[in-house]
């Protein structure tokens, strides 16, 4: 299979690799960068497990090729808080721990990513806003109460009332 060089930004820092044709962006992501925080789930577009933002919109990894980000800003869940202590975790970190929005956890780097995509969009959400803003993402363990709960502290942090 041919290969093709890209050159895109990943968490804020440059990447440059040659990548077959047809290599799955979730796949570039887990196995050639080894960010392992973007998770395959039903890899058909379904289930959301796989979000990760391009140019700062939420998309789904598991339905773009690596050669479509060349280009362009990535940004996944390792990105995502300033450093490495508690007080440096993203509003939205913070909060799905203080609200209890995960349980196993598989499917919470593809709702903060979306979230965050979300809060971008639409800084004070409604409860419905978030059900509906958050409904390309599955959990199978929480019955999402939690996590809307999670986005909407998130959202008072970020933007205040
Ligand atoms: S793994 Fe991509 S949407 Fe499910
Ligand atoms: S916390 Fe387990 S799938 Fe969502």
């Amino acid at each position: 299979m041919s290969k093709h060089r890209i050159e895109c930004s990943v968490n804020g820092e440059p990447c440059c690799m040659e990548v077959p044709a047809r290599r799955l962006l979730s796949d570039f992501l887990r196995d050639d960068l080894h960010l392992t925080g973007t998770k395959r789930g039903c890899e058909t577009g379904v289930c959301g497990a796989c979000s990760v933002l391009l140019d700062g919109e939420a998309v789904k990894s598991c339905l773009l090729l690596a050669v479509q980000v060349q280009g362009r800003a990535l940004t996944t869940i390792e990105g995502l808080a300033g450093g490495h202590g508690l007080d440096q975790l993203h509003p939205l970190q913070q909060s799905f721990m203080q609200c209890g929005g995960l349980q196993c956890g598989y499917c919470t780097p593809g709702f903060i990513l979306a979230a965050c995509d979300l809060l971008g969009r639409n800084s004070h959400p409604s409860a419905d806003d978030v059900r509906h803003g958050l409904n390309g993402n599955l959990c199978r363990c929480t019955g999402y109460t939690q996590i809307v709960e999670s986005v909407l502290m998130a959202a008072e942090k970020m933007h205040g009332n």
